[in-house]
Parts: C-alpha cells; sequence; structure tokens
C-alpha cells in the first residue's frame, strides 16, 4: 500500500472518542442572553473541553462565565465585537497568555440589524451584517488557524443556517448571503487544511426557540402568519431548541469525527430535506 494512504496513528481508534476532556474551546457569541452559543458553551463544557467565551454583551458573558466556573476554574471571558480584527486578537492573544494552546473553535454570532425589502435595505446594515457574520467569523477562523497549525490539529464549527440553503425571503437577503458564504468559507478552509489535521465544519440550524425568537412571538403578526409557516416546513413538527445542536458540535469537535471535514450539516429537524410538495400531514 502507498504509505501516503495510511491514515495517522496507523491502528484505528477502536471506540469512538465523543468526549472532550483535557480540550481547549472557544466559543464566540456565548453570551446568556443569546441562545445557541450559550447553549453550546455549557454543552462543551459538560463534555469535558474547558471553554472560554467572547461576546458583545457583557452581562450575558458574565452569566455564562458563573455557569461554566461549575465545571471548573474560571472561565476565559471576554468582551468583544468580532467584527473588529483589534478585538479578535485581544480573544486569542488572552488564550495564548491564560490557556497556552486552543483546540476547538465554535463561531456562533450574527447580526440582522434591519429587515426590509433588498431594494430598501441601508449600506450601513449591508456592511454590518457582512462584517459580523462573515468577516467576523473569517477573523476568528484565521487566529485558530494560527495557532492550530503548528499543533497540528484543531476543529472549527462555524455556525451556518438554513437560511444559507434556500432562500427565506421577508428581508433575509443579505443574511442568506452571509450565511451562503459561511458554508463556502467552511468548504475552502476544510480542503485548505485537510492536510494539517484540522477539520472545519458547519451545524445548519433551522428555527430555533431562542430568546430572539420567543421576542417574535409575542406579536400577534408573527405568532398567527410566520409560526405556521415555519411549522409547515420542519417536518418534524417543533421548533427546534438550543440544546438540539450540543449533541452535532461534540461530535464534530471530538475524535469521534476524525473524517469529518468540509460538512454542513443541517439539524434542522428535517427542513433541508423537504421539497415544496412535502408535507409531514397527511391529508384529512
Ligand atoms: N435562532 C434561529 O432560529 C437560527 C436559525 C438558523 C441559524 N441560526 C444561527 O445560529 C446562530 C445563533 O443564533 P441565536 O439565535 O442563538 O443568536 P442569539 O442572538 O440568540 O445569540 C448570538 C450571540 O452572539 C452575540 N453577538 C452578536 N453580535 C456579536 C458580535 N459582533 N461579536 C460577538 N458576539 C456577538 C450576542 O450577544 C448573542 O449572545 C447564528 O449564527 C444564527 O445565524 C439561528
Amino acid at each position: 500500500m502507498n504509505p501516503s494512504t495510511i491514515p495517522p496513528h496507523h491502528s484505528p481508534p477502536t471506540s469512538p472518542r465523543f468526549d472532550l476532556d483535557g480540550r481547549i474551546a472557544l466559543v464566540t457569541g456565548a453570551g446568556a442572553n443569546g441562545g445557541i452559543g450559550h447553549a453550546l458553551a455549557l454543552g462543551l463544557a459538560r463534555a469535558g473541553a474547558r471553554v472560554a467565551i467572547a461576546d458583545i454583551d457583557a452581562d450575558g458573558l458574565a452569566q455564562t462565565a458563573r455557569e461554566l466556573a461549575d465545571f471548573g476554574p474560571a472561565p476565559f471571558a471576554r468582551l468583544a465585537d468580532i467584527a473588529i480584527a483589534d478585538e479578535v486578537e485581544a480573544v486569542f492573544a488572552g488564550i495564548d497568555r491564560e490557556l497556552g494552546r486552543l483546540d476547538i473553535l465554535v463561531n456562533v454570532p450574527f447580526a440582522f440589524p434591519s429587515r426590509v425589502r433588498p431594494h430598501e435595505l441601508a449600506a450601513a446594515d449591508w456592511d454590518r451584517m457582512l462584517a459580523v457574520n462573515l468577516t467576523g467569523y473569517f477573523l476568528c477562523c484565521q487566529a485558530a488557524l494560527r495557532r492550530m497549525l503548528p499543533a497540528g490539529q484543531g476543529s472549527i464549527i462555524n455556525i451556518g443556517s438554513n437560511a444559507g440553503e434556500s432562500a427565506l425571503g421577508r428581508g433575509a437577503l443579505p443574511y442568506g448571503c452571509t450565511k451562503a458564504a459561511v458554508h463556502q468559507m467552511t468548504r475552502e478552509l476544510a480542503v485548505e487544511y485537510a492536510g494539517a489535521g484540522i477539520r472545519v465544519n458547519a451545524i445548519l440550524p433551522a428555527q430555533t426557540l431562542t430568546p430572539g425568537l420567543r421576542a417574535h412571538l409575542e406579536t400577534p403578526r408573527f405568532r398567527d402568519h410566520v409560526l405556521p409557516r415555519i411549522l409547515a416546513g420542519l417536518p418534524q413538527g417543533w421548533l427546534l431548541d438550543p440544546e438540539d445542536y450540543v449533541g452535532p458540535a461534540v461530535f464534530l469537535a471530538s475524535d469521534a469525527a476524525r473524517a469529518v471535514n468540509g460538512v454542513l450539516l443541517p439539524v434542522d429537524g428535517g427542513n433541508l430535506a423537504m421539497n415544496a410538495g412535502g408535507s409531514h400531514t397527511w391529508p384529512a
């Protein structure tokens, strides 16, 4: 056999290793006033990782830090806007100083400052969505790669969206464009660094009961008109919960996924699998 075809660590693991014991992870957008990032930070810590966090929201960040302290030493927590290169660099420099290494990066934040028809979109809102949802993810990936390359290993997970694979309408154009770009960035980075032992994957959520969606549900217009549309597109019949992403993220971060690279993993209750004529209910 050509030696280059032999997998690393010649004998593959006899049992998949789903735990993250001893791993150092950074979750951006992990503030407790958010949804998925908060759940992922605690979920990775429950799986054994030492989790550092960053967020733009000071109160949410402090709350998540208090909750993470139940799993070990006080976590590294840094207020940062991922769209600002200096703030991203300060997060990673702090991790270098305090933790000495980075094994896992999970990128979660998003900006969606206005929901208007594309012809009415302000250039500043377009720019902000690109800056956070795409450039911010790239800056964090780049900083993580610079730490993971010398170590010869690492796992990066970007949070994408079903809205990056099919169109959501209702003013989602800039958001959808940024998510589609994150999906492609994930594949490009996966290919670029596969030979260096670094894996880059994305989780694609569907509509999730986060604080943001809970707030929308307070408005009758959303509850009566948008929610039924959402539920019709979710064959499982219910909204996702932030906890639904924890298992997939632990898997992608762990050695159990050592050959999983460049994957856009829908965690969406079957949303992207369903065709326009599809339905999870049968006519009476
Ligand atoms: N909630 C959904 O229904 C849904 C559906 C599909 C995809 N997603 C994706 O999942 C991810 C999380 O969504 P969510 O609804 O849990 O979000 P959220 O708004 O509830 O939480 C995001 C967190 O990111 C932080 N944040 C925002 N901008 C930031 C910035 N510039 N720098 C650092 N931190 C920042 C927020 O303070 C918050 O803590 C997003 O990438 C989103 O696009 C969500």
